[in-house]
């Protein structure tokens, strides 16, 4: 196995648990958690586990302990809870989480992702949302005439806030007259930590770019702080250049002239928004990995793809894997892994050059057989 950067999703500055080291000297222990949660979660799960034990020997013999917990939406149905009482206690004992996808046709989103994936992200206070897009060669994306340089970037999601912030109410509750508010709260601390991580990870890129995305002409209160903080941040990294950039615009931009972007960073929404818009820039949604970042290593931090439940797919071995596993590869960058996370991602790139895809990026392969090429790859 070789490790090296060829294949993107290489981030700059890294935060997250250290790997412990084990009673045989020399052996590094990393406590993994793995919540499949619901629709094809469990299945780009069970690859995940699959490319995690067959490193396992690597990189002064790296051992991965993981334990699987069974929450989501059957466990809602089942309990009334989307974990149990005691569940994040748990998790905060890890060193590292991997997760599926939650999102059921039996319970209302809001209920199991505020009940499960936002629960995690806000009661350890993961910060900043790493959402990498890189065009694989072999992929063929959606963009005519687009080869892998033109498209390879990193979206930096603030990850807390904004209209994820939880804030609002019902009024004339079942009334005629019925209203809800939706509250929109950005802080200078939070703004300021995302575009400091974005600065920092734009200056350890080659091409130190970085836009910054608003839509302060419409938004004239918490478009306006992010602008103002996030100029105040970057004054302090006149090594990189940068722009803001309409939220509109952006996502106009990203499509035609993607080539222009390298490092994005972006408020809560936005950064969702664009950052389906940049994994399917890479082909699919099934391509996109994530890491949601505890900045301070207080709490370990969660890795997971960026798509859903994908209730089109679940149970006929149709999803890909490979947002999954690169994420897979996010965290062994932050697990101080870097040997392995290069395999995994060395890996990935020999299975999209051999045309072993799945039909979401125009090939033929099962989940199964896409991860067994990954497998395979990383043996070699
Ligand atoms: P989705 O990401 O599940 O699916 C959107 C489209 O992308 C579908 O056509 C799907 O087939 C395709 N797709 C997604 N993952 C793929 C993969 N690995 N391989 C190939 N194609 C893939 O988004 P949605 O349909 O908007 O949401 C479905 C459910 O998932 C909802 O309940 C939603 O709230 C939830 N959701 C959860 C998360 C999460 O847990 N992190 C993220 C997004 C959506
Ligand atoms: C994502 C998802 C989630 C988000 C949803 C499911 C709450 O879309 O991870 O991008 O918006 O954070
Ligand atoms: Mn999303």
């Amino acid at each position: 196995m070789t490790a090296s950067r060829l294949v993107g999703n290489r981030c700059g500055p890294r935060y997250g648990a250290d790997v412990r080291w084990s009673a045989t000297p020399g052996v590094r222990v990393a406590r993994i958690a793995v919540i499949g949660g619901d629709g094809i979660g469990p299945e780009v799960c069970a690859v995940a586990l699959r490319v995690l034990h067959a490193l396992e020997g690597l990189e002064g013999g790296a051992q991965f302990v993981t334990e699987t917990f069974p929450w989501g939406s059957d466990h809602f149905l089942r309990t009334g809870a989307m974990l149990p009482a005691d569940g994040l206690t748990t998790l905060a004992g890890f060193d590292a989480i991997l997760f599926g996808a939650v999102g059921s046709r039996e319970v209302p989103d809001h209920v199991t992702l505020w009940g499960l994936r936002l629960a995690i992200v806000q009661s350890f206070d993961l910060a900043v949302s790493l959402r990498p897009a890189r065009l694989l060669a072999g992929v063929r994306g959606p963009l005519a005439g687009r080869a892998p340089k033109d498209i390879d970037l990193v979206v930096v999601r603030e990850n807390t806030e904004g209209e994820y912030s939880g804030a609002g109410g019902f009024s004339r509750r079942g009334l005629d007259g019925e209203m809800a508010v939706q509250t929109t709260i950005y802080s200078r601390a939070a703004i300021a930590r995302t575009a400091r991580y974005a600065f920092e990870l734009a200056r350890a890129r080659p091409a130190r770019r970085l836009a910054s995305i608003t839509k302060s002409n419409a938004s004239p209160h918490a478009s306006v702080l992010w602008d103002e903080v996030v100029a105040e941040v970057g004054a302090e990294y006149p090594d990189v250049a940068w722009v803001t950039v309409l939220v509109d615009a952006a996502a106009a931009r990203l499509v035609l002239a993607p080539q222009e972007f390298d490092v994005i960073v972006a408020s809560n929404l936005h950064g969702d928004v664009l950052s389906d818009l940049t994994g399917a820039l890479a082909g699919s949604l099934g391509m996109a990995p994530s890491a949601n970042l505890s900045l301070d290593g207080a709490r370990p931090s969660m890795y997971e793809p960026v798509h859903g439940s994908a209730f089109d797919l679940v149970g006929r071995g149709l999803a890909n894997p490979v947002g999954m596993i690169l994420s897979v590869a996010l965290m062994l960058d932050d697990l101080k892994l870097p040997a392995c996370a290069g395999a995994v991602r060395d890996a990935v790139a020999a299975a999209c050059r051999q045309g072993i895809l799945t039909r979401d990026v125009g090939g033929q392969a099962t989940t199964a057989e896409g991860a067994a090429a990954i497998v395979a790859a990383l043996s070699r």
